[in-house]
C-alpha cells in the first residue's frame, strides 16, 4: 500500500495550476445520463473518484472515451442496465447521483445505498424524499434503493429538510426531464451546484435560481449533447493555499476561482497571509511569519466550508494562540485530531462538534494514518510543518481528491515521496 514520506520544515513557494473540481466533476459526469447525445466533459481531474464514477457509467452500459487532457466524452444512447451495484457504490458515495438521472430518463433505476468517507452516517433520505414528490415509487431491500416512474417524473415543490449538496444535485438532474416546473426550496447553494447547473442548460435543460436557496427546474421533454468545461477545485486551491501559509511561505495559485473561496480566503488573512487576488490567481504571503489562530466554525456554502475544516486545523496546530473549532455538517469529522495529536499538536476534543487547538511552535514527525480524505491531506499539511520525516499510510483516501498532490507539492519545494 502506498505511503508518503514527507520531510518537514521547508517552506512553500511557487506557482501552481489548480485542476478541475472533484465535486463539480462526478454530478455532471452523473447528468450525461441524461441525453443520448454524446456530452464532452473537460478539464476533470485525474482522481480515483472520477475514475470510479467513470467505471459505474461504463457498468451502465455508456460508451466513454477518454483523451490525453483527460476529457471525458460520455454517450449514454444504449445503457444495459439501470443498475448501479453495490462494488462500486460503497467505494464512492457520489456514485449514488445517478439514481435521479435514471429514474427521470428510463423510468426505473436501481442502485445501492452509498458508502464512501466514514465521517458519520450521511443518510439520503431527502434525495429519495424529494423524488417521492417527484412522483416515483420508491422502495429501498436488500441494500438497494428501487426507484419506479413508468410515466414519467411530475414537476413539484419540494423542500428539503436540511441543506443537502448530493441531494439538491440529485433532484435538479431529475427534476430536468420531469413534466411541468419543479421549485427545489431550502436547496445548496455550493459553486458545483451552480456548475451542474450550467452544464444541465447547455445540454438544454431550463434551469434557474441555482447558487441561490431556490432552484427551478422547468422539465423538458428531451435533452441533447454538449461540452462543458469543469469549474477549478475550491478544496485543492484552499487546501494548497492554507499549506502554504502553514509553512510560512508564498504561492501563487493560477487556473483557480477566487469567488469561490471566500470564507476560507477571509480566514487566512485573519491567519496574517497577505494576499493579492485577481480573476482566476491567487498570491498568497506569509513573509515568514508563523500563522495566528483563526476560530472556524463550518456551515453550508457561503460558509466556511467543511472540506477545509481539517486543513485549517493543522494550520491552527503550529499557530499562535488558541482557536476554536466547530464543525456543523458531520457528526463523525474530526478522526484526524488523535493522528495530529500524534506530531505534537495539542488539540482537545469536546463532543463530537468541537475541537479546542492550543497552538504549539514546533511539531515532530512520527508514523500517522490518513482516516479519510480532508483528514489526510490535514497530515500532510501537519507533516510539512514538522521537524523530520512523516510516514503516513493509507494515502489511497488523498488520490481521491488530489491529483498528484506529491508532485504538485514537489514543484513548490515540498519534500514530498510517494513510497510502498
Ligand atoms: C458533498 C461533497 C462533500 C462535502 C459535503 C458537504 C461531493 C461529491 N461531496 O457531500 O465533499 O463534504 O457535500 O459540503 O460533492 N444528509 C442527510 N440526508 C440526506 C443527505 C444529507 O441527513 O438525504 C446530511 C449528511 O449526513 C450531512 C449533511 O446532510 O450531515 C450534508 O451532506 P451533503 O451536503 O448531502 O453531503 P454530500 O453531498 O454527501
Amino acid at each position: 500500500m502506498d505511503k508518503l514520506s514527507i520531510t518537514g520544515g521547508r517552506a512553500l513557494h511557487g506557482r501552481l495550476r489548480v485542476s478541475g473540481a472533484k465535486n463539480s466533476t462526478l454530478p455532471i459526469l452523473a447528468g450525461t445520463l441524461l441525453t443520448d447525445e454524446p456530452v464532452l466533459v473537460r478539464n476533470a481531474p485525474h482522481l480515483h473518484d472520477v475514475t470510479t464514477m467513470i467505471e459505474l457509467l461504463g457498468t451502465l452500459g455508456a460508451q466513454v472515451v477518454i483523451d490525453e487532457k483527460l476529457n471525458v466524452e460520455v454517450c449514454a444512447n444504449n445503457l444495459t442496465q439501470l443498475c448501479a451495484p453495490y462494488e462500486l457504490v460503497k467505494t464512492m458515495r457520489a456514485s449514488f447521483l445517478v439514481l435521479g438521472p435514471l429514474v427521470a430518463k428510463h423510468g426505473k433505476a436501481q442502485v445501492s445505498l452509498p458508502g464512501g468517507c466514514a465521517i458519520g452516517s450521511r443518510p439520503v433520505d431527502q434525495h429519495l424524499k424529494g423524488l417521492e414528490v417527484l412522483g416515483a415509487k420508491v422502495s429501498v431491500s436488500d441494500g438497494y434503493v428501487y426507484a419506479d416512474a413508468p410515466d414519467g417524473l411530475i414537476g413539484a415543490d419540494v423542500y428539503m429538510d436540511l441543506v443537502t449538496v448530493g441531494g439538491t444535485e440529485n433532484l435538479m438532474m431529475a427534476a430536468c426531464l420531469a413534466r411541468g416546473t419543479t421549485r427545489l426550496q431550502n436547496a445548496a447553494r455550493e459553486p458545483e451546484i451552480v456548475d451542474l447547473g450550467n452544464f444541465l442548460n447547455t445540454l438544454g435543460a431550463r434551469v434557474t435560481g441555482h447558487g441561490t436557496s431556490t432552484i427551478e427546474i422547468q422539465g423538458v421533454e428531451k435533452m441533447h449533447g454538449g461540452e462543458h468545461r469543469v469549474m477549478a477545485d475550491r478544496v485543492e486551491a484552499g487546501t494548497y493555499l492554507i499549506a502554504a501559509a502553514a509553512t510560512r511561505g508564498s504561492i501563487k495559485l493560477v487556473d483557480v476561482e477566487p469567488d469561490t473561496l471566500g470564507a476560507v480566503l477571509e480566514k487566512l488573512q485573519q491567519a496574517g497571509a497577505i494576499l493579492t487576488i485577481g480573476d482566476d490567481w491567487i498570491e498568497l504571503d506569509m513573509q515568514g511569519k508563523r500563522p495566528r489562530a483563526v476560530d472556524i466554525e463550518t456551515t453550508p456554502y457561503p460558509g466556511f466550508p467543511t472540506d477545509m475544516q481539517a486543513q485549517f486545523m493543522a494550520l491552527n496546530a503550529i499557530a499562535e494562540g488558541t482557536s476554536a473549532i466547530r464543525e456543523n455538517i458531520f457528526e463523525n469529522r474530526f478522526m484526524h485530531v488523535q493522528e495530529m495529536n500524534r506530531l505534537g499538536a495539542d488539540i482537545e476534543l469536546h463532543g463530537h462538534s468541537m475541537a479546542v487547538v492550543h497552538g504549539t511552535d514546533q511539531l515532530r514527525a512520527a508514523p500517522v494514518m490518513a482516516t479519510d480524505l480532508r483528514a489526510s491531506s490535514s497530515l500532510v499539511i501537519a507533516a510539512l510543518v514538522a521537524q523530520g520525516t512523516t510516514i503516513i499510510d493509507r494515502i489511497y483516501h488523498i488520490d481521491r481528491g488530489y491529483e498528484t498532490i506529491e508532485e504538485k507539492l514537489q514543484q513548490l519545494g515540498g519534500s514530498v515521496q510517494r513510497v510502498s
